[in-house]
């Protein structure tokens, strides 16, 4: 299936890229690249032989630069609702997905830019990279789940003070605050998301599903509650064969031969 507004490629067995591909626009977020992103990741969630997805912007120069001004600017508080609602779903496909997601930052990342890299599960940042959430630049707050997920990633204090300043964070400092996992020239930055992706490809791959469930559902939930789910997760791993596999590979001290099963 080709999109207008994307690329998603195989890259390798199990390993996706996922390009939102409007260079000319900085590759922002209009309606039409929101509506393509739900069914990209639809295909994602679908995939029972994924095991990573890497998402990208062409062009060199941004990452994605915001949701797409153009098109807000003559909206009515409804139709604001609904493009926030469009986004907000996005995001959240996207943060929902099994597999690990994993943002190559390569240059802006700006407002919904910034929201659609804080879905991912986490960043690697081109040394070209710039954060931000300039919403309040415009007369807006964010609308994407920035003021949520910024929040949760580099503590409120910090969010609280991107949010309201509109203050650009370069790799460096993205680093230094948690923002971004790794910092890599931009010219190595697929070469090493591809390294990263092919480390968790070759683990076991529920394994590797339910280690990213339990955090993920378990981020919103209270201590207790979030050991209990990760219980239950722990004694469903039990139920597959790459189970018995790993452990008794390790035993017989060879490699071992997942099957995801
Ligand atoms: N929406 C629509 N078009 C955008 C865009 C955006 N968010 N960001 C950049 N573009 C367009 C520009 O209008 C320009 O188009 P033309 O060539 O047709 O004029 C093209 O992309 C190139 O951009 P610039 O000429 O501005 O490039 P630059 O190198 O001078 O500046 C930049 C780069 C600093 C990223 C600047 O483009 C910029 O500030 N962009 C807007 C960033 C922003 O405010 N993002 C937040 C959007 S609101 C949001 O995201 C709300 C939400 O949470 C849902």
């Amino acid at each position: 299936m080709s999109y207008e507004n994307l690329l998603l490629e195989q890259l390798e067995p199990g390993i996706q890229l996922l390009t939102i591909n409007r260079p000319q626009a900085l590759n922002a977020l209009n309606s039409a690249t929101l509506d393509e992103l739900a069914q990209a990741i639809g295909r994602v969630a679908a995939d029972q032989a994924a095991r990573v997805l890497l998402v990208t912007g062409a062009g060199g120069k941004a990452f994605v630069a915001g949701a797409d001004i153009g098109e807000m600017k003559d909206y009515t508080p409804d139709q604001a609702r609904r493009f926030s609602e469009r986004g907000m779903g996005v995001m959240h496909a996207l943060e929902s997905l099994p597999i690990p997601v994993i943002a190559l930052v390569n240059g802006y990342a700006l407002g919904g830019g910034c929201e659609l890299a804080l879905a991912c599960d986490w960043i690697v940042a081109g040394d070209n990279a710039v954060f931000g959430q300039p919403e309040v630049n415009l007369g807006i707050p964010p609308g994407f789940g920035g003021t949520q997920r910024l929040r949760r990633r580099v503590g409120r204090a910090r969010a609280v003070e991107l949010l309201t300043t509109a203050r650009q964070v370069k790799a460096e400092e993205a680093l230094r605050i948690g923002l971004a996992n790794h910092v890599h020239p931009a010219t190595e930055l697929k070469a090493r998301g591809i390294e990263a992706a092919r480390t968790i490809a070759g683990k076991g791959p529920a394994a590797v599903r339910l280690a990213k469930e339990a955090a993920r559902r378990g981020e919103d939930l209270d201590l207790a509650n979030a050991c209990a789910l990760e219980t239950a997760l722990f004694a469903l791993a039990f139920a597959a064969a790459d189970q018995k596999e790993g452990m008794s590979a390790f035993l017989e001290k060879r490699p071992a031969r997942f099957t995801a099963r």
